[in-house]
């Protein structure tokens, strides 16, 4: 043991004692010779001579007793070696702790150098902090410690910062280099003006930073707090469990790191270091500009709104440290009236040490005011405080070293003249309302609001194309209709023209005077809508042009009749095959796909495609006619609801619909908009898939219904199970899981879960990630009653018709 060799010449007493102990003090005529060591009493700290990697030069020092490896962690004399082995340590008479490189030498190479009163005595102690402290023996007071003057490491319990009473400024400074403890170029300080920053230096550069203070505590290996009042502004940092050690140290390449003691390996690891990602380095981009974490080939500097690249040439070619300046300068509308600010979201705040505090309770608002007010106030923040709400920080300054970081990141509002203003508020209209729905739905908002983008730019360049819509505008000349004409046509309504009834009115097939076939709605007496509102409903049906929706060829409207006169499709309507034993051999997975496909884009063009908003509200297989090359075609916009403007949802007392294709929010609330269309959308494509009507039982116990058997499928891993058997296998798996997977996406039971329509096209044409789907609405059938039947629910009065509502042409 290196404490039994512990050389005590002054004392007997202490000498005695050394035998059964090891020292971790020294008293007054006390000495330390080379070979001697103080030993903390924990035995985790020695205190004694050394020398640097291959230096042969002697320092005295602390390092770690129980660590192999020798690692120095406080250095005496770092800029005054002594050469040779005749240095010796000892607390001279006066009370101060003195270091002499020999006998004979007349001045200390180091000593404490603080006044003691001349009657009292002092003692060193090194403690198992790692501390070396003085302390006065009447008033057990300290008069000195090693923490203090810290050299390049900061130990747990180690202030960093100022102490503005005792005018002691604690700062880690390297070491010059591995075998030199000398002080280095680099050091580790506070930066206490401003908004207090924690910053390296090299020299008086700067070349990496911590956020500004107020800083969130996210390490768990260690606790950090931060004092700032009028005696001190410190960081000081404890490890709560003390069996591992933990050490920061400015190394003498500039790097801060924080390394921890690994046991199992004998070695020091390192925990966390900075500068490593180019956006570490202090300002990288250059004044007015962020810095984003790119890969190697890619350039992570960009301006702040309302900024240009000061040398574009030198920015093109990735270099961005020149940084960027405010666009517009010469012309002099810049700040006229304070104009505006702009927000730049979750960044880590900039330079803050000419930024100015102030009012720690400052509204946003109220910060903006006090900002505005003053043209040199280039940006300002709200920043929360712990134990302070919030505070209010304006910058004075140029903006130097934002980055974009998601830890410790705020918005920072960056001032900006009147047309950047004007400009960025347009383009925030433009991406609101492409991501309206992104916004409802937080959960899946980003895959939703990708997968909207992605199909917003694809169906812009189709319908570029012209290939979705019948651009034809004089076919929105509706032809009236004479009631002879008609007449005509229909052999007097004679029944056997009839095409099927609903609760709107009855269709009727007609043969035109010059052999065109169409057919004819002819809506009941009690509907009860006047002629001019009729008259306008027709003209929007009329607008609507596309070749996935029935079109509307004429009216009629004379003797109180209400008719519209429609294309005749010779097909019958969709379920009319997908339910039938024979006729649904004719649709195999091709057509099937390109059935689901078109009614989607015919959704699509109601939803937002069209002048117009319109929800169906009444979608089902029953509603989609197929023509003679079995294109699918939407029909009966008789419960269609039209939206004028910015609104997307209503709600209604009049709840009318198909049950089993409704969802729960409309069914229970009356709440409708494009979601529900989406719901119907989605049992549709489950039945085109299956072969199967939603509305019936699937498993007895508990009683499943379509939704609910395919859920279950589903999760087992087995939905393919599901698909019609009269396919048999001529499908494609991976055409049919995906098709699935949508379908459950759109029977969601939250509307804002569901997708739009127009992600829905999307997903069916590309290849794209698929979110996967949550549980669905409708998972189980109270009974097997009225199975077909449409609802029309009025103030809680229930009357159900016989017939879903109002079949056009179907039959
Ligand atoms: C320490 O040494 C000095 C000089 O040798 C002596 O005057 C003084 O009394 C000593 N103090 C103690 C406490 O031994
Ligand atoms: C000790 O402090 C005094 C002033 O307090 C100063 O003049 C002197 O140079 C210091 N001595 C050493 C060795 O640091
Ligand atoms: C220490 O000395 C000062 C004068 O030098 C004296 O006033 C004081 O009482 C002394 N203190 C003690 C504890 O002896
Ligand atoms: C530190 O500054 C010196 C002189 O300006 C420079 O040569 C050196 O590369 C800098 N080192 C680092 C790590 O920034
Ligand atoms: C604007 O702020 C700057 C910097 O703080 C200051 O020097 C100047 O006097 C202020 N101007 C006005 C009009 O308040
Ligand atoms: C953005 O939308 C709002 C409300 O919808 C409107 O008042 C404002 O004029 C629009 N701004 C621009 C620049 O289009």
């Amino acid at each position: 043991m290196e404490a039994e060799k512990l050389f005590l010449p002054f004392s007997l007493l202490m000498l005695h004692f050394s035998s059964c102990t090891s020292l971790d003090s020294l008293k007054t005529n006390q000495t330390i010779k080379e070979g001697d060591v103080l030993i903390s009493k924990g035995n985790n700290f020695a205190l004694g001579f050394f020398s640097p990697g291959s230096s042969s030069n002697r320092y005295l020092g602390i390092w770690y007793h129980k660590v192999p490896e020798q690692t120095v962690v406080w250095v005496a004399n770092r800029n005054d070696p002594i050469i040779g082995s005749s240095g010796f340590l000892f607390v001279d008479q006066y009370g101060n702790l003195v270091l002499y490189g020999n006998d004979d030498q007349k001045l200390p190479v180091w000593s404490t150098n603080v006044s003691v009163e001349e009657n009292d005595t002092c003692a060193a102690q090194l403690l198992d902090s790692g501390n070396l402290i003085l302390v006065r023996k009447r008033s057990r007071k300290t008069v000195w410690q090693s923490f203090d003057y810290p050299t390049n490491i900061l130990l747990p319990g180690m202030k960093l910062g100022l102490d503005r009473k005792l005018g002691i400024d604690r700062f880690l400074t390297s070491w010059r280099s591995a075998d030199d403890p000398g002080i280095g170029d680099f050091s580790l300080m506070i930066n206490p003006n401003g908004s207090p920053q924690i910053i390296v230096y090299n020299g008086t550069e700067p070349i990496s930073r911590s956020p500004p203070w107020p800083w969130r505590s996210q390490m768990g290996l260690y606790e950090s707090t931060f004092v700032n009042d009028p005696d001190e502004i410190y960081w000081v940092y404890t490890v709560p469990d003390d069996s591992y050690l933990l050490r920061i140290i400015v190394d003498h390449s500039g790097l801060l790191k924080v390394l921890t003691w690994r046991e199992s390996d004998g070695q020091w690891k390192d925990y966390w270091k900075a500068p490593v990602f180019q956006c570490d380095y202090y300002g990288l981009c250059g004044a007015y500009s962020t810095c984003e974490l790119a890969n190697l080939n890619e350039f992570g500097c960009a301006c702040l709104p309302g900024f240009e690249p000061k040398y574009p040439l030198e920015w093109s070619a990735r270099d961005g440290s020149g940084g960027c300046v405010r666009k517009r300068l010469q012309t002099s509308s810049f700040c006229q009236h304070g104009e505006g600010f702009v927000k730049v979201e979750n960044v880590v705040l900039p330079e803050s040490s000419a930024a100015a505090w102030v009012d720690m309770s400052k509204s946003r608002a109220a910060c903006e005011v006090e900002c505005k007010r003053n043209c040199s106030c280039s940006a300002y923040a709200i920043i929360g405080i712990p134990g302070k709400n919030y505070g209010c920080l304006n910058w004075y300054k140029e903006l130097v070293d934002i980055r974009y970081d998601r830890s410790n990141s705020y918005d920072l509002y960056v001032r900006v003249d009147a047309y950047e203003l004007d400009d960025t508020k347009r383009k925030s209209n433009d991406s609101r309302e492409k991501t309206m729905q992104a916004v409802l739905a937080p959960s899946i908002a980003l895959s939703w609001f990708l997968i909207s983008l992605f199909a917003y730019l694809w169906f812009k360049k189709r319908a570029k194309k012209g290939s979705e819509l019948q651009v034809n505008s004089t076919s929105t000349e509706l032809e009236y209709f004479k009631l002879s004409t008609v007449t005509a046509a229909t052999n007097n309504f004679s029944p056997a023209n009839k095409l099927g009834q609903g609760g709107f009115g009855s269709v009727y097939k007609g043969l035109l005077a010059n052999g065109k076939e169409v057919a004819i709605k002819r809506l009941s007496r009690s509907s009860g809508q006047g002629t001019e509102e009729f008259k306008n409903e027709v003209m929007v049906i009329a607008m609507l042009q596309h070749r996935n929706l029935v079109k509307l060829l004429g009216y009629c409207t004379q003797d109180g009749e209400q008719m519209l006169i429609y294309e005749y499709l010779p097909n019958k309507s969709l379920d009319s095959f997908l339910f039938d034993e024979s006729r649904r051999l004719l649709l195999d997975w091709r057509k099937r796909f390109d059935i689901i496909v078109g009614i989607a884009r015919g959704i699509l063009y109601l939803h937002q495609d069209s002048r117009l908003r319109i929800i169906h509200r009444d979608l089902k297989c029953s509603n989609i006619l197929l023509d003679a090359d079995m294109n699918p075609k939407i029909s009966d916009f008789g419960m269609a609801k039209i939206f004028e403007g910015n609104r997307t949802e209503d709600r209604t007392r009049r709840v009318v619909g198909t049950y089993g294709y409704m969802p729960p929010e409309y069914v229970v609330f009356g709440n409708f908009s494009a979601k529900s269309d989406v719901f119907s959308f989605g049992v549709m494509l489950l039945e085109i898939a299956s072969g199967k009507k939603n509305n019936r039982f699937y498993q007895q116990n508990p009683p499943l219904t379509l939704i609910g058997y395919v859920w279950e499928l589903w999760r087992e891993d087995k939905a393919l199970e599901i698909v019609d058997p009269s396919l048999t296998e001529l499908y494609d798996p991976r055409d049919a899981l995906k098709c699935i997977q949508i379908g459950l996406l759109c029977v969601q039971e939250d509307a804002t879960d569901r997708p739009s329509m127009l992600a829905v096209v999307f997903m069916l044409s590309n290849e794209t990630e698929i979110p996967s789907p949550k549980q669905p609405a409708f998972l189980f059938r109270k009974s097997d009653n009225n199975p077909d039947i449409a609802l029309d629910v009025e103030d809680g009065q229930c009357s159900l018709n016989e017939v879903t509502i109002t079949e056009i042409a179907c039959r």
